[in-house]
């Protein structure tokens, strides 16, 4: 087997994380969210669940990681032999390897989507709903977008944690912030902006219902990436020097501002069209946007060829380094558990998925009559991941922390052995052990019930 490396550095070890946090669920996800619960008033609730859930549900996914050194399934054997909680790791490894299969689809449809705007296809006058309905369920396009997503994350996970993972994330993220920093400018710029900074920043409180809280609380986990052990084997590449609460808190803060930032990118240029709706749901950013972009290349070419081309890139490399993440949970315990080089690892995981991602690409297609409980098997696989598995993972997380882990050992971990003091430690230690877990569990049965 080989040895193991750790991050090089601690400004990679947040920056990977952030990688794994910041994807198709800041950008596509979020604003899709805002749009369908009202806005601003959602935002507000959603901070909320950040600062008093996700970040204490992250540094307990992060201590089991580090103290444990190894992939998420012997993290949990190794700390519970014998018991029932490794059931945990388990279920982590096999979602992120369902996740991922679906995640590539979205994601090449983005690579798809990015060509085509660059090659200047997304500025003409094309009714963009017939575009994407075409696209998806074409037998081949689609698939081959994936299979070539695929190969990129494949590349960087072959590579290895430094030179792979770390040195991407390090390129990849300051890349991605510039590119936001540069839409931002472009969607402020439309005509009509105004009407969607009003939507964004002016809560109207009687939007506001159980239903909307729920809904934040579930975006809340998908954006981090929690319970599923993608940063639970990040972590386990942290060094022991490396400030748990801290990492914790410059990812949130890291995700968080991206998602609100990609609602700003979104809301005013939306706006700026009539007829168009917010809640346009999934197809928002690959029906609606198009179209948008297509009016904003009407006003000012320039503008509306570097909006749509450069939104398309974040929307990949925020996909890639999530992918990146998701990918390497697997490949980490399949190489770890069958010692295998990394190379053979990454490519028996990549193949495995490669295959069910194909699967589900199809379903837009070729496969859209087969159907369990009314649902093809791209929505199947979604809804079993984030909408089954990851609260139930997410509750037993903070269980396993709370209830079964001695507090000495929690306490120690998160400031590194005592060497740091975390003075939030008895809040920390509340939430996670009553706070976090009854809120998930309210959200879990809200969804299985409606
Ligand atoms: N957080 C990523 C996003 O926002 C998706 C993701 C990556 C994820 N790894 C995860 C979600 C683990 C849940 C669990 O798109």
């Amino acid at each position: 087997m080989e040895t193991r490396h750790d991050f090089g550095s601690k400004i990679g070890a947040v920056l990977a994380s952030a990688g794994s946090a910041v994807g198709l669920g800041n950008v596509w996800r979020f604003p899709t969210e805002v749009g369908n619960n009202g806005g601003a008033a959602f935002i507000f609730i959603y901070l909320l669940c950040i600062a008093f859930i996700g970040i204490p549900v992250m540094m307990s996914e992060f201590l089991i990681g580090r103290h444990t050194h190894t992939n998420t399934i012997s993290a949990f054997a190794k700390l519970a032999p014998g018991k029932w909680w490794r059931i945990e790791g388990i279920a982590g490894v096999f979602v992120a390897f369902l996740i991922l299969s679906y995640y590539i689809v979205i994601s090449g449809w983005t690579l798809f989507y990015l060509i085509e705007s660059v090659g200047g296809k997304l500025q003409a006058d094309r009714d963009y709903s017939d575009v994407f309905n075409n696209f998806v369920s074409n037998p081949w396009m689609p698939v081959l977008a994936g299979v070539a997503f695929m190969a990129f994350t494949h590349f960087i996970i072959a590579r290895g944690v430094q030179s792979g993972i770390e040195k991407s994330s390090k390129l990849m993220m300051p890349l991605l912030l510039f590119i936001i920093g540069i839409l931002v400018v472009c969607s402020f710029g439309m005509p009509g902006s105004s009407k969607g900074l009003s939507f964004l920043l002016k809560p109207d409180f009687s939007k506001l219902t159980a239903d909307v809280i729920l809904s934040a609380v579930g975006q809340a986990f998908f954006s981090l990436s929690l319970a599923m052990g993608c940063l639970c084997t990040y972590a386990s590449y942290f060094r022991a020097d490396t400030n748990l609460p801290k990492t914790a808190v410059g990812v949130s803060v890291i995700d968080t501002v991206v998602a609100i930032l990609s609602g700003f990118i979104i809301f005013p240029a939306v706006f700026s069209v009539d007829g168009v709706s917010v809640d346009a749901g999934p197809g928002l950013v690959f029906i609606t946007l198009p179209s948008v972009f297509n009016i904003a290349f009407h006003h000012v070419p320039i503008i509306g060829y570097i909006f749509s081309a450069f939104f398309y890139l974040l929307l990949l490399l925020a996909a890639l380094t999530s992918a990146i993440s998701l990918h390497e949970s697997v490949t980490a315990y399949v190489l770890e558990a069958f010692s295998l080089s990394r190379k053979r690892a990454a490519a028996a995981v990549s193949i495995a998925c490669m295959t069910l991602g194909i699967v589900c690409s199809l379903s837009f297609g070729l496969l859209g009559d087969l159907k369990l409980f009314d649902m093809n098997i791209f929505e199947l696989f979604d809804f079993t991941a984030s909408k089954i598995i990851l609260p139930i993972g997410g509750i037993i997380i903070c269980l396993f922390t709370g209830w079964y882990l001695d507090r000495k050992l929690v306490e120690s971990e998160l400031t590194n052995q005592g060497k740091l003091r975390f003075k939030l430690f008895r809040i920390y230690y509340f939430i996670i052990r009553y706070v976090a877990p009854l809120a998930i569990a309210a959200v879990f049965l809200q969804e299985i019930l409606s």
